[in-house]
């Protein structure tokens, strides 16, 4: 077992922050980590799970362990008239996975193309987009108890999946480390247009009766037009979360702002366009040295290379306030600060 020392975290974590490890560890199998887990590096240190780190802003050296997590494999578990049931490691590329049922003409998550990540922390955060979230298609998934080296499984409803929430981030945060997870696809695939963008670009393209590899090409396009690609600028996708806000604060809003961009959730709730509060503040693109605010996303920070993660950590703080003072709301932050 080759425990790495002193290892830079810099192409393992999509801001490409570099900062070192103490103890470095690439897991290629739920066997291995039987071994690792009873290794005193495992059972003393810190542990810091990775997977595709593409939520994680990493803002000092990590005095700790950090275990990469590779564990691979796409298996076809069930089958039936309507079906398939995927069991997928939590080292796969999400992309990919997406590539590969859309490949195969299973519907499900071709809304969900291009986003950064893992399948193993794809539930973590319920990743979502363009009006379709992990959740609704996931079964369940297996994880390994730090504590007890026991392998659990997770259904859907355990999981307690909200947006971008799970019981990972929550009482279990820290607790377990996912392995596999497993979703149903279905073979008669339902087109999901509803998001405005993507019915805007199949319409670009002249699309009436669009496939799933449709849908997944127009998602591809939006996602590029406006989000960096973190191979060429380190960022992790949205930084905060979209707020929700009562009717009552909404109304006294709307007063001063007419424009602002707001989605119903319930009679009471609405959803407001954090990208939006963020332009409107006057953010957007806004750059420091190297790093700042994406210039056609205001709600992704970039680092253009070499930023600290802690100067990254205390624009969004400042953010933070900005929009608080200004409109009353304070964001939260999506991306995990460590
Ligand atoms: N907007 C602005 N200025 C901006 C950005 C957005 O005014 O700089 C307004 C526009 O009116 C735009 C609206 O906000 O129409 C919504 O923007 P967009 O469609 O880009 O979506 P978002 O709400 O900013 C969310 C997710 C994204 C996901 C998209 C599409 C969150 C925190 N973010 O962004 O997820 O891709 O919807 O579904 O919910 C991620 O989580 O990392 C992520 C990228």
């Amino acid at each position: 077992m080759n425990i790495i020392r002193n290892q830079s975290l810099k192409s393992y974590n999509t801001f490409g922050i570099d900062v070192k490890a103490d103890f470095f560890y690439e897991l290629n199998s739920v066997q291995e980590l039987n071994e690792i887990s009873s290794s005193e590096v495992f059972q003393n240190e810190d542990l810091l799970i990775i997977s595709g780190g593409s939520n994680l802003l990493l803002t000092k050296n990590f005095k700790g362990f950090v275990l990469k997590n590779n564990i691979l494999g796409i298996e076809l578990v069930k089958e039936d008239e309507n079906d398939v049931f995927l069991k997928v490691g939590a080292g796969e590329d999400w992309h990919e996975l997406v590539m590969y049922a859309v490949g195969n003409n299973w519907g499900g998550i071709e809304n969900l193309s291009l986003i950064p990540g893992n399948a193993g922390t794809a539930p973590m955060q319920n990743i979502g987009a363009y009006g379709v979230e992990l959740k609704d298609t996931f079964v369940c998934l297996e994880a390994f108890e730090i504590a007890s080296g026991k392998v659990h499984s997770f259904t859907n409803n355990d999981c307690c999946f909200g947006y971008r929430e799970s019981i990972f981030k929550n009482t279990h945060k820290g607790k377990y480390i996912i392995t596999s997870i497993t979703i149903k696809l279905s073979k008669k695939p339902l087109i999901n247009i509803k998001y405005g963008d993507i019915k805007n670009e199949l319409h670009k393209s002249n699309i009436a009766n669009p496939s799933i590899r449709d849908v997944s090409n127009a998602v591809i396009k939006i996602r590029k037009s406006k989000l960096p690609d973190p191979n060429e600028i380190g960022n992790s996708g949205s930084f905060f979360k979209n707020p929700v806000i009562t009717k009552a604060k909404l109304e006294q809003l709307l007063k001063t702002h007419p424009d602002i961009v707001k989605y119903p959730l319930d009679e009471n709730k609405f959803k407001i366009a954090a990208g939006w509060l963020i332009e409107k503040a006057g953010w957007k693109g806004k750059t420091f040295d190297n790093y700042g605010v994406h210039k056609k996303q205001a709600l992704v920070l970039v680092n253009y290379g070499g930023a600290k993660g802690n100067d990254i950590n205390k624009l969004s703080e400042l953010i933070i306030e900005d929009i608080n003072a200004k409109f009353g709301i304070r964001l939260e932050k999506e991306v995990n600060v460590i």
